[in-house]
């Protein structure tokens, strides 16, 4: 199911922020509708907010168009969450005092869901006795503060009063929005690539951003599981809540899953190497005088993936592939499942450079049974469907 967010956004200059917040919602699949007071829209425009959200942007109270739908109580009551962002002074004074003479003032009194409201103001104004009361009020009432920095404020002036950051925000609906279905499970991530050395300063190595696994390790501590995720090189930084083992090679990869054991599910996304050196060398390879060059010889590495979906005594309940094909996508990435002995492969076609490092990707989940083709779409929104999948097969079991 979509989560969808009905955020309302007033007079502040942080609302050029809430451009970016729109923008991260839309990549973690979460749908966003917004209300833009007066105030909010003398900073930013309907016309951005509504292109960013791909939905009409509500700013009237007495609007023909808005109002014939009741859009002051529909409008709360088909979100699973409202988030006012940035709140202005005006507009937290209103929900103290039950004022109803705008969309948004109206929409938030009429509200039945959680209320979490992320001021922006500057330090005068955040810390009068006046904005203080007023918040007391509407946490009393059930608001949940995302309490503003310090800084530089757009003012000019130095203190408190700068609205969270997005990122903060973010991780302040995520604990809001997801109910924690995979809470109590142990889950295992391998994500990006491996390096196989040749010498001491050079490797055999791939184009594997992580971006994939590392978003799946993401989505699935943010809906409550235990996650480990083994990581080899990337420039991502750790996702939150998550424990990171870093690797380089698949020997260390194999060895940090096998600690890993037992868990309920595992996501196998990294791009292992296939191949290792046979016999990397302690010294850096020198060139030759007469310019002949080395020869490596190649060993296989092992199957990290069919190591666990074949486990004799830690086998997870669930086990999860990738295949990067160039060719043949679906057929491939079933045999592969066969082979491989795991329960889904998630296949994706690489031809023509599509997928690697890319932040958007159109996969196939393949599961003995059925395929689901998912559109084109951010590696966020990815591994959230992967994991909707995950939680819907887990509670039909
Ligand atoms: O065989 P192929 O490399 O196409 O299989 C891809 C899947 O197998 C991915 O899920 C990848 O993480 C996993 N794999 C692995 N260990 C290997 C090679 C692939 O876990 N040595």
């Amino acid at each position: 199911m979509r989560h969808s967010i009905l955020l309302i956004i007033s007079g502040s200059i942080a609302a050029y922020k809430s451009l970016d917040l729109i923008r991260r919602l839309q990549e973690h699949d979460i749908a966003v509708r917004c209300i833009l007071t007066k105030g909010g829209a003398q900073f930013i425009t309907p016309l951005s907010v509504a292109s960013l959200s791909n939905n009409p942007v509500y700013e009237e109270l007495f609007s023909l168009k808005d109002e014939a739908e009741m859009g002051h109580i529909r409008l709360s009551r088909e979100a699973d969450l409202v988030v006012v962002a940035p709140a202005s002074a005006d507009l937290i004074a209103k929900m103290a005092n039950g004022q109803t003479d705008d969309l948004a003032s109206a929409t938030l009194l009429a509200a039945n869901k959680k209320i979490l409201v992320a001021p922006a103001m500057n330090t005068q104004m955040w810390q009068h006795p006046a904005t203080q009361r007023n918040l007391s009020h509407i946490r009393e009432d059930g608001a949940i503060i995302i309490e503003p920095g310090a800084g530089l404020l757009a003012c000019g002036e130095t203190g408190s009063g700068r609205m969270a950051e997005v990122e903060t925000i973010l991780a302040a609906i995520s604990k809001h929005l997801y109910t924690g279905a995979l809470h109590g499970t142990k889950a295992l991530v391998t994500s990006g690539p491996t390096y196989e050395a040749i010498d001491p300063v050079r490797f055999i190595g791939n184009h594997s951003s992580g971006k994939q696994g590392h978003a799946i390790a993401a989505a699935l501590a943010r809906h409550g599981a235990n996650v480990t995720l083994i990581s080899g090189p990337t420039a991502l930084p750790d996702p939150k809540g998550v424990t990171v083992k870093h690797i380089t090679s698949a020997e260390e990869m194999l060895a940090a899953c096998e600690a890993a054991l037992p868990c309920d599910i595992a996501v196998c996304a990294a791009a292992v190497a296939d191949w290792k050196v046979s016999e990397p060398t302690a010294r850096k390879l020198k060139k030759a005088k007469d310019g002949e060059a080395p020869e490596l010889r190649l060993i296989e590495n092992p199957d990290i993936l069919a190591h666990i979906a074949q486990h004799p005594k830690d086998r997870p309940n669930l086990v999860i592939g990738f295949a990067a094909e160039t060719e043949n996508v679906l057929e491939n990435a079933a045999a592969k499942l066969k082979r491989k002995a795991c329960d889904w492969i998630v296949a994706n076609d690489v031809s023509e450079g599509k997928a690697f490092n890319a932040t958007e990707n159109s996969v196939t989940l393949v599961t003995a049974k059925s395929q689901q083709n998912w559109p084109l779409q951010s590696k966020e929104a990815i591994a959230e469907q992967l994991v909707q999948n995950i939680i819907t097969h887990r509670s039909a079991k």
